[in-house]
């Protein structure tokens, strides 16, 4: 079978990957600097299974059938599955998705592939394949949330928590052609997967084929959810910090509930990364006339989250002369090389807009600059200026200088 996959990003390329394994595939991206590195068997993303597989390509110890490529013609013509998975940011200023990018990779592809099932992997508007469906007068297009996380890209695609894929119900080719993406995915999944027992006490991976809107709200409202539970344990901590009580011990005795369960619960300066701020912004631009409070007030809430974190730090510098806010790195979590809507930039703006001097420490970062603000590479001399440190994430690195630090990671994981 042959799959094409436009955009190389995480879910790009991680999708990309995980079907090399049996099915030939070429991945295309528009940036030729990633195309030459995946050539090379580089991986332009940090994330260990990615690396593994590509490094293990180029050194012929694990043959995948994985071609990246800047050539449309190469990349579509002849491709039975093309997996659009380009990006879907918010544009702030129509209070909506910019699909654009998700419309020029379709556009592509049907140039030279007429007949290919294009499955869209990108994450869009409720409604949004019914309307193209409609629009574009094409029928072959269906819809795949992807539940990656960064960072654990490829892995959490071989060991998929579940396999969903939109199709129109009443389309039953459109329906068996979903079926088919599924069986694709599931095919890529680590074997062992086939065996696990899933907590509803079912057996292997959990496969659902659903109407295209039904798929796209499950992404929307799975993240949404995901958003809630970190504003919620983060507004838990805004209280016992604001009381003078131990949130750890708080979190801890409420997580011991069974219906409320461990883990996602560690607070933060706020939900971030790439998709949780767009995500839960796009779901309530859906509810549009449907009655709701919860929706807003999870989007309202991470400012909210943000603004007091602030309020902390500017707390922690008051009465020292001309004070140096040192940041910590801004990456969202430790281990991740992507800043992408990361909570401490929201932060970082408060910070300078009152006038406090603000130094980054960010490896990842190259430039001297970052928002108008300092980057230094320079860790010794970063924790020696700094009056205050601030750390989404704690990292032993910070061991000596721990008084300085300013940090709501209260469990030290992400
Ligand atoms: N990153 C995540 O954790 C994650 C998880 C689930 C879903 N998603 C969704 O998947 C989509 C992609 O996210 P990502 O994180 O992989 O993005 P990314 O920015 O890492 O990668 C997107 C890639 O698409 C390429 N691209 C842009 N226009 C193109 C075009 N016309 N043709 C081919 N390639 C093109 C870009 O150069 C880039 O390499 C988004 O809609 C996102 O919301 C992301």
């Amino acid at each position: 079978m042959k799959i094409a996959v436009a955009g190389t990003g995480y879910v790009g390329l991680s999708v990309a990957l995980l079907l090399s394994q049996h099915n030939e595939v070429h991945a295309l991206d528009i940036v030729p600097e990633k195309v030459a590195m995946l050539s090379q068997g580089k991986s332009p993303i940090v994330d260990k299974e990615i690396t593994a597989f590509l490094e293990g390509n180029a050194s012929g110890e694990r043959p995948l059938n994985f071609h990246a490529t800047l050539d449309p013609a190469q990349a579509y013509t002849g491709a039975d599955f093309a997996i659009v998975a380009t990006p879907t940011n918010y544009d702030e200023r129509r209070n909506y998705f910019d699909t654009s990018s998700v419309e020029a990779a379709i556009a592509a592809v049907r140039e030279h592939a007429p007949e290919a099932w294009i499955v869209i992997k990108s994450t869009i508007p409720v409604g949004y394949t019914s309307q193209l469906r409609q629009r574009l007068h094409d029928h072959r297009i269906l819809f795949s949330p992807e539940f990656l996380r960064e960072g654990r890209a490829l892995w959490d695609n071989l060991h998929p928590s579940r396999i969903v894929a939109g199709a129109p119900q009443d389309d039953e080719e459109a329906v068996q052609a979903a079926r088919k993406f599924v069986s694709l995915l599931a095919d890529g999944a680590d074997p062992r997967e086939k065996d696990r027992e899933n907590a509803d006490g079912t057996r292997g991976i959990p496969e659902l084929v659903v109407g295209t809107t039904e798929a796209e709200a499950i992404k929307l409202f799975a993240n949404t959810y995901l958003a809630l539970r970190v504003a919620y344990f983060n507004e838990l901590d805004t209280y016992a910090e604001a009381r003078g009580l131990d949130a750890r011990a708080i979190i801890n005795g409420v997580c011991l509930d069974p219906r409320i369960g461990p883990g996602y619960n560690n607070p933060s300066f706020g939900y971030g990364g790439y998709c949780l701020p767009k995500d839960t912004k796009q779901l309530l631009a859906n509810y549009a006339s449907v009655p709701q409070n919860l929706i807003e007030a999870i989007v309202d809430a991470n400012r909210t989250r943000k603004d007091f974190v602030a309020d902390e730090i500017i707390e922690r510098v008051r009465g020292v002369e001309e004070p140096t806010v040192g940041i910590y790195r801004l990456t969202m979590k430790s281990g991740s090389d992507n800043f992408r809507q990361s909570a401490i930039q929201d932060v970082m703006k408060r910070l300078r807009g009152e006038g406090l001097n603000v130094l980054i420490y960010e490896p990842t970062w190259n430039q001297p600059e970052f928002l108008g603000n300092a980057v230094t590479h320079d860790l010794a001399a970063f924790k020696n200026v700094a009056d205050v440190i601030v750390a989404n994430r704690w990292n032993d690195d910070l061991a000596d200088v721990s008084e300085k630090v300013f940090t709501r990671d209260l469990f030290k994981r992400d």
